[in-house]
């Protein structure tokens, strides 16, 4: 059976795990990688996946990865305000685009992603590999049950000190996709928004600003509605902290390692009217390997992506409105 050939557009620190994923999965194999700075996809290459030197095509650019043949799927982990126009031209190519989160840094682009992919008949997801972890679905599943009853608050918070060899990250402003907010506020505001039924109507958030203008940490309050509320706190300068709650009037559900490396075992802790506390651990899942999987899979049988286009659009409107809202120090509506 014919494999999804996968290419991938720039050398990134995150390659070091898609690449072994794409080669360990079901029905993938890497035909092709990309970078703009000369030597580097090979490079990404030799370090990352060895044995693969000879079978991998390694180009100093992306065109031609993305009109390669034998490429199906491209993933692209390119900074946030890169996305777009990528993107866009693989889709037109007709290539399926597994895009890292955030989709885009505007939700008007996010609306031409959507369309475009939609034009040329290909799959698009934005990349969040924890939704792909069995933890994931064990939350959504203790939510949907009812066993917390309506879910009406839920807090997220994720953070670790940033580290010099990554201060190419807040050396623009938030506007320009630098900062935590774009960096690891998608993990945190997505996993919030899959608690509640109801899109957000309103956010408010304060941020510490850099001399770029990028935020070092943002906290902030999301509004869903009849009471139903959620706060965040994102930060490059706290100590590392990973971790989601979620409350109702019979109970909470906790993770304190929402965002779960691979290798780890993930710990969920519910705490019901009914039973008590209960903790239960989930073994450790390569949720990489899991998100090629299922990207391959929904390529081949022409179905829907777990992650909608639709809440990669809401994402980025948060995320959008968050932003705003630190700027104007005021409410803004979504
Ligand atoms: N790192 C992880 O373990 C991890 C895990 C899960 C998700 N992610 C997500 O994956 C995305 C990419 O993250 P990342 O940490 O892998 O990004 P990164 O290493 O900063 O790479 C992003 C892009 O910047 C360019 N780049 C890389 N190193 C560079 C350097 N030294 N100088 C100049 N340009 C450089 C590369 O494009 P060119 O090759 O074309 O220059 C690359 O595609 C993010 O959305 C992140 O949240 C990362």
């Amino acid at each position: 059976m014919k494999k999804i050939g996968w290419g991938i557009l720039g050398a990134a620190r995150v390659n070091e795990r898609l690449m072994p994923a794409i080669v360990q999965s079901e029905q993938g194999e890497l035909i092709s990688i990309g970078s703009r700075r000369p030597g580097a996809s090979k490079e990404c290459v030799l370090k990352h996946l060895p044995r693969y030197e000879d079978k991998v095509s390694c180009f100093d650019g992306f065109d031609q990865v993305i009109n390669h043949e034998k490429v199906d799927a491209i993933y692209i982990p390119l900074a946030n305000e890169e996305h777009t126009e990528v993107a866009l031209k693989a889709i037109r190519a007709k290539k399926h685009v597994l895009i890292e989160k955030p989709m885009a840094i505007k939700s008007v682009e996010v609306k031409t992603l959507i369309e475009e992919a939609s034009k040329n008949n290909v799959k698009m997801m934005e990349g969040f590999m924890y939704a792909f972890h069995p933890q994931f679905d064990r939350i959504m599943n203790t939510i949907k049950s009812n066993i917390l009853g309506d879910i009406n608050y839920a807090h997220s918070m994720f953070s670790f000190p940033i580290q010099p060899a990554r201060f190419y990250r807040i050396n623009r402003s938030m506007e320009n996709g630098g900062g935590a907010l774009w960096d690891i506020g998608p993990y945190a505001i997505h996993t919030i928004r899959q608690c509640f039924k109801e899109n957000p109507i309103r956010v408010k958030a304060i941020a510490k600003l850099n001399e770029y203008g990028a935020d070092i940490s943002t906290t902030g309050l999301i509004d869903f509605g009849n009471n139903k509320r959620a706060t965040f706190d994102i930060s490059f300068e706290c100590t590392r902290r990973s971790e989601f709650e979620a409350f109702g009037p019979l109970g909470r559900v906790k993770c304190p390692t929402v965002w779960q490396p691979e290798d780890k075992q993930a710990k969920i802790i519910l705490n019901t009217e009914s039973s008590g506390l209960t903790e239960e651990v989930v073994p450790a899942a390569n949720h990489f390997i899991l998100e090629i999987n299922h990207f391959n899979k929904i390529i081949k049988s022409d179905i829907s992506p777990k992650l909608s286009k639709e809440d990669a659009l809401w994402n980025v409107k948060t995320l959008e409105g968050i932003q705003e809202s630190v700027q104007k120090d005021s409410w803004v509506m979504l």
